[in-house]
């Protein structure tokens, strides 16, 4: 399970991002306040982007990347009203319950590749892990990596694991080859054996139990073609399990290094 705190006051949007996240200040109602970086479960993309943020995040942090903390944060939609960008208070009207928080990294920078260089076994760490959940979100493009006291975080998972729209698909997704030509960690040289050998006996059906009970039941309920939340954690599991044993062997780096 994961944590939960209230939102108490809504600080500003991230105007870069797309799906208009917010920073949020929150209550653990212990006395603590804190600083998210909040994704709305009422946002276009809908609940699975925030699944997909717990997965893939929880499942990174597990295997010793770096991603910043997360959180679920109570939402009173009462909070959007004295806001006074339309689109925002529309997002806060419906986005009542249960959202996810990042923790807010202060000061970080988004990540160039020309500023900031990264060894070919970081780099493969982060390669063999975006080839696992199939993220197509982590190009030069639009890195969706931000540098922070000297090291570098994965953030913004919400696209990754596509076979999740489409789950009669997801068998055949296991096998399905990455390619990462684009990705903005390409030009250093990443050890995907290397990270293969050490990450993917990690990756065991224990792990993948742990990582998917952290997602709440609410955005799991009522998945077409399951009974339950559980089944549906499983499912999660039954792709992800298969891939991280052979993803390294399909893993395509050409063009790399421009
Ligand atoms: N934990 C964090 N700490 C500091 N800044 C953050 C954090 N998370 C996100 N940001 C900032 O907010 C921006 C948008 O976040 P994110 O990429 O997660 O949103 P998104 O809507 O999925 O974006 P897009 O679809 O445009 O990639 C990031 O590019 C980054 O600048
Ligand atoms: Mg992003």
């Amino acid at each position: 399970m994961l944590t939960e705190v209230t939102a108490v006051r809504y600080v500003t949007p991230l105007r870069e991002g797309g799906s208009l996240p917010g920073l949020v200040e929150t209550d653990d109602g212990h006395g603590s306040y804190a600083t998210y970086v909040m994704k709305f479960a009422g946002a276009g993309q809908g609940r699975k982007t925030l699944v997909a943020e717990v997965v893939c995040g929880q499942l990174a942090r597990r295997l010793g990347l770096r991603v910043p903390q997360l959180t679920g944060v109570r939402l009173d939609p009462v909070l959007g009203l004295g806001e006074p960008d339309q689109e925002v208070q529309q997002l806060l009207k419906s986005s009542g319950g249960l959202n996810l928080g990042m923790a807010y990294l202060s000061g970080a920078l988004g990540y160039d590749p020309l500023a900031f260089a990264v060894d070919p076994v970081e780099a493969g760490r982060v390669v063999w892990f975006d080839a696992l959940i199939n993220n197509v979100d982590r190009s030069w493009r639009n890195p969706n990596l931000l540098v922070w006291h000297g090291d570098v975080w994965l953030i913004d998972h919400g696209a990754s694991m596509i076979w999740h729209h489409n789950w009669p698909t997801a068998p055949a997704a296991a096998a399905r080859p990455y390619r990462a030509d684009d990705h903005v960690l390409a030009p250093f040289r990443p050890d995907v054996a290397a990270a293969a050998a050490e990450l993917a006996p990690q990756v065991t059906e224990k792990l993948l139990a742990e990582v998917t009970a952290d997602v709440p039941d609410a955005w799991l309920a009522g998945e077409p073609g399951f009974d339950d939340a559980d089944a549906v954690r499983r499912a999660y599991a039954d792709v992800l399990l298969p891939r991280a044993r052979s993803i390294h062997e399909r893993i395509t780096l050409e063009g790399a290094g421009r």
